[in-house]
């Protein structure tokens, strides 16, 4: 049977390049996600497909693909996927980890800046025609450089925030199902902390966990009740790790200072009550966008599915 790769959304052409000729590709070169049927209508017949956060791959889907062989994420997150229906039906799911870390970090530190700096604040007063003299106290916010940073899943992305906090001379607490080896925390001189610790303890909280069902609302009332009235919480993992109405309430209610968010519950949803406020900063899940990084997943996506399309050991496998 000739090979052929569905591509359910807009990819580089210079990935899309690697392709064999010989092999069939059917390409969606649009960011809207295909409806369900059309996905499984365009599946048939396929071996792999190559797909962005926005396409879920369920047991449904799997089902109306019987020669599907490969999944390729081009994210790191894989939430979307049904890993363990792949599974048994033999489906290898990839996904792509390292090179998209050091600026999924860069930006994870943008919004802690931004949000601590009140930087969106400031460029909307600046534009506004407002700033008529100069103020001593004009948009106060709080310091990074010295404070606390606590690390919530201390993966590749955790520990690459860790390393900025180095720069800034914070003190770096971390929490983890699995502890760092001694080396690793010598080298980004984290501590590791019980959880709740560590949000007693934090001026900023960076959440790096997996969305898996042990995290789904990890942070909620209780745990946003936890953490200092001056601490300020960022999220560029995925959004439904925090519970987003109570999260309205601490930032509205002062149980916590400020926010920097990356990503959302329902996206391209935002809850309403986030919009209207300013002591958070959103960010439309852009993290890992940044034209090289772009490049580089969409290109390792590929990789991974001609590898298995071969008969090769993928290169960045899940699980
Ligand atoms: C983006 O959200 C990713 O998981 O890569």
């Amino acid at each position: 049977m000739p090979k052929s790769i569905l591509i359910s959304n807009v990819l580089p052409d210079q990935a899309r390049a690697m392709i064999p000729k010989d092999y069939g590709v059917d390409y969606n070169d649009t960011d809207s996600p295909l409806p369900k049927a059309e996905l499984i209508r365009r599946l048939r017949g396929k071996q792999a497909l190559i797909c962005h956060i926005i396409s879920t791959i369920d047991e449904e889907v799997l089902a109306g693909a019987p020669d599907l062989k490969a999944v390729c994420n081009v994210a790191v997150g894989f939430n979307n996927i049904d890993v363990a229906a792949c599974r048994k039906r033999g489906v290898v799911v990839t996904n792509t980890p390292d090179v998209l870390t050091e600026t999924t970090a860069d930006f994870a530190w943008a919004l802690l800046m931004a949000a601590a700096r009140r930087v969106v604040e400031a460029d909307r007063f600046a534009r506004s025609g407002q700033w008529s003299r100069w103020q001593w106290d004009l948009l106060w916010g709080y310091d990074v450089y010295g404070k606390t940073l606590g690390v919530v899943g201390f993966g590749r992305i955790g520990r690459a925030l860790a390393r900025r906090a180095l720069g800034f001379s914070m003190r770096v607490l971390y929490h983890d199902t699995v502890r760092a080896d001694a080396a690793a925390e010598r080298e980004l001189k984290a501590t590791y902390m019980e959880r709740d610790a560590l949000l007693r303890e934090s001026d900023f909280v960076s959440l790096h966990t997996l969305l898996i069902p042990e995290t789904r609302h990890l942070i909620d009332e209780r745990t946003l009740r936890l953490m200092k009235k001056t601490a300020i919480l960022v999220n560029a993992a995925r959004g439904p790790i925090v519970d987003e109405a109570a999260l309205v309430r601490a930032l509205k209610e002062g149980w916590i200072a400020g926010a920097g968010l990356d990503v959302f519950e329902e996206e391209p949803k935002i809850h309403p009550g986030l919009l209207s406020l300013t002591n958070v900063t959103l960010a439309p899940h852009i993290a890992s966008a940044s034209l090289d990084t772009r490049l580089a997943m969409a290109t390792l996506a590929v990789r991974n599915c001609l590898a298995v399309l071969e008969g090769k050991p993928p290169i960045t496998p899940v699980g």
